[in-house]
């Protein structure tokens, strides 16, 4: 592998911060030595390390359960999608906006009945300011378009909006500081039916410690005070992960029917 090779690769699992000059072998290196008895040592005097300014654009951060009243507030004030877009693109209380470069809010058809809700963008996603753009997204519209949908016909978003780094998973606090967004962005997009796509997004919308492998293929319902009705929702695998683990692929096929057999007897009668 040449070094660029290499770099690429470790960009890819997400090491892409330098801890160290040198390498540490933490396994080999000897116990440290335990401190011996001194007389105590005169004070030093420590120079002062300067703290890397915050950029002057940002807000400073908010402490996580202030950030959480401010997104319900601000969700709450948003009369339409285009106002949330707005709220999103000012709010502070998620660190994610410092480290993206882009706010991804939705993409397809804001009219459709049929509501995507996925994880968080990605790198592709992050360019470009729509979800599910890269390869995840490309097997999403492979898979739409096996029960003959597209993004003509069903509406997109995330539970987070902004790229973590690196793609990490967000953080119990990111996720309840976009929360309040996401369920408003449902309650005005106003589906028939929606659909969690992978286990964040699933666990944060039904708000459950149960993993995807036991929530998937089991319609329940959905419902948040701001909503006229409440509306069947359906867990399924993100397609991130059968794209690693492809024999899932016959599991997500039968929630696809299932899904195309909901919109049957819920849309088109
Ligand atoms: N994965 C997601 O969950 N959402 C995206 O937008 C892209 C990848």
């Amino acid at each position: 592998m040449d070094d660029l090779a290499t770099l690429r690769w470790l960009v890819e699992i997400g090491a892409d911060e330098a801890i160290l000059d040198t390498p540490l072998d933490r396994f080999s290196a000897p116990p440290p030595p335990a401190p011996a008895a001194r007389p105590a040592a005169k004070p030093v005097a420590v120079p002062s390390v300067p703290v890397a300014a915050a950029p002057a654009v940002m807000a400073a951060p908010q402490p996580a359960a202030q950030a959480v009243v401010s997104a319900r507030e601000a969700a709450a004030a948003a009369r339409t999608l285009d106002e949330l877009k707005a709220a999103l693109a000012a709010f502070d209380g998620c660190a994610l906006k410092a480290t993206a470069t882009n706010l991804v809010f939705c993409d397809g058809n804001p009219a459709a009945k049929v509501m995507l809700v996925g994880e968080a963008p990605g790198a592709d996603e992050d360019r470009q300011g729509k979800p599910f753009v890269g390869v995840s997204g490309q097997l999403l519209d492979r898979m739409l378009a096996a029960i003959g949908l597209d993004r003509t016909s069903v509406y997109i978003t995330n539970v987070i909006p902004w790229r973590p780094p690196a793609n990490r998973t967000p953080s119990a606090a990111e996720l309840a500081a976009c929360l309040p967004f996401v369920q408003r962005h449902i309650a005005l997009a106003n589906p028939q039916i929606l659909v969690l796509v992978g286990g964040i997004s699933a666990k944060a919308l039904l708000d459950t410690s149960e993993g995807i492998m036991r929530l998937r293929g089991k319609w329940r319902t959905y419902r948040t005070p701001d909503m006229p009705a409440e509306i069947p929702v359906l867990p399924t695998y993100h397609p991130a992960y059968l794209l690693r683990q492809p024999a899932q692929k016959r599991d997500s096929w039968r929630d696809l029917l299932s899904i195309k057999q909901k919109i049957r007897d819920n849309i088109n009668n």
